[in-house]
């Protein structure tokens, strides 16, 4: 790099995925900033096609008793019935960090945005936290799987089904031994400069 970087240059670059996140968590007041972060990402119109939802403590506890639930629907609907170990795995999925943020992308107010656009805001608004998580020092990852697309889901989250999830993010302090290496990604196969 030619400049030195600054802070948001090194959060962008040294954020990585992290599977196992300990406590200690963001405190309170770095859940306020991290939220915020995802509220300042840019959206078309302004109409704010966002909507949080944080879970600490108990929360994710009692979350992963119905996403257990909405497992055991999901499967009876096919004729199936989950083992005991995917029943556990879905109760303690929201157990894998202190602190769990569920973002949806929203239609908010009279003006019809196409999807995409929507979905797009809510994505900016996801990388926004991780970046500020990162700022912060905590590791973190961005999770969808099979409960994203679930409308039970969906209703538990106090958004529609028409309502996108566009992520669960994952928040915590990384085991030093499991920090990943930050990025250094080679943009030539992906990148090309237009000539007429
Ligand atoms: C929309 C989206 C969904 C993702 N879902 C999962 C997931 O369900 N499980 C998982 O382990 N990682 C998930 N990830 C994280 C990616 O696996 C990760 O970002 C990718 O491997 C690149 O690694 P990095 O985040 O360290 O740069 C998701 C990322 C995005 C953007």
């Amino acid at each position: 790099m030619r400049t030195q970087p600054n802070a948001a240059i090194r959060a962008i670059f040294s954020r990585r995925s992290v599977g196992k996140l300990n406590l200690p968590g963001p405190s309170e007041g770095e859940l306020i900033t991290i939220l915020r972060a995802g509220a300042a990402a840019p959206d078309h119109k302004l109409t704010r096609p966002f909507w949080f939802v944080v879970f600490e403590g108990k929360a994710r506890e009692e979350f992963g008793a119905l996403l257990a639930e909405a497992l055991m629907e999901r499967m009876a609907a096919r004729g199936l019935e989950p083992t005991p170990g995917q029943l556990e795995k879905e109760r303690n999925r929201f157990m894998r960090a202190p602190l769990v943020i569920a973002v949806a992308a929203v239609r908010n107010g009279e003006i019809s945005l196409p999807t995409q656009e929507i979905i797009s805001a809510a994505a900016a608004a996801a990388q926004n936290m991780l970046l500020a998580a990162t700022s912060l020092g905590y590791g973190s990852i961005w999770r969808t799987g099979d409960p994203a697309y679930d409308p039970k889901v969906k209703a538990a989250l106090g958004i529609k089904e028409s309502d996108f999830v566009v992520g669960f993010l994952y928040f915590g302090t990384s085991a030093e031994a499991m920090t990943p290496e930050p990025h250094d990604p080679d943009i030539s196969s992906i990148t090309s400069s237009w000539e007429a």
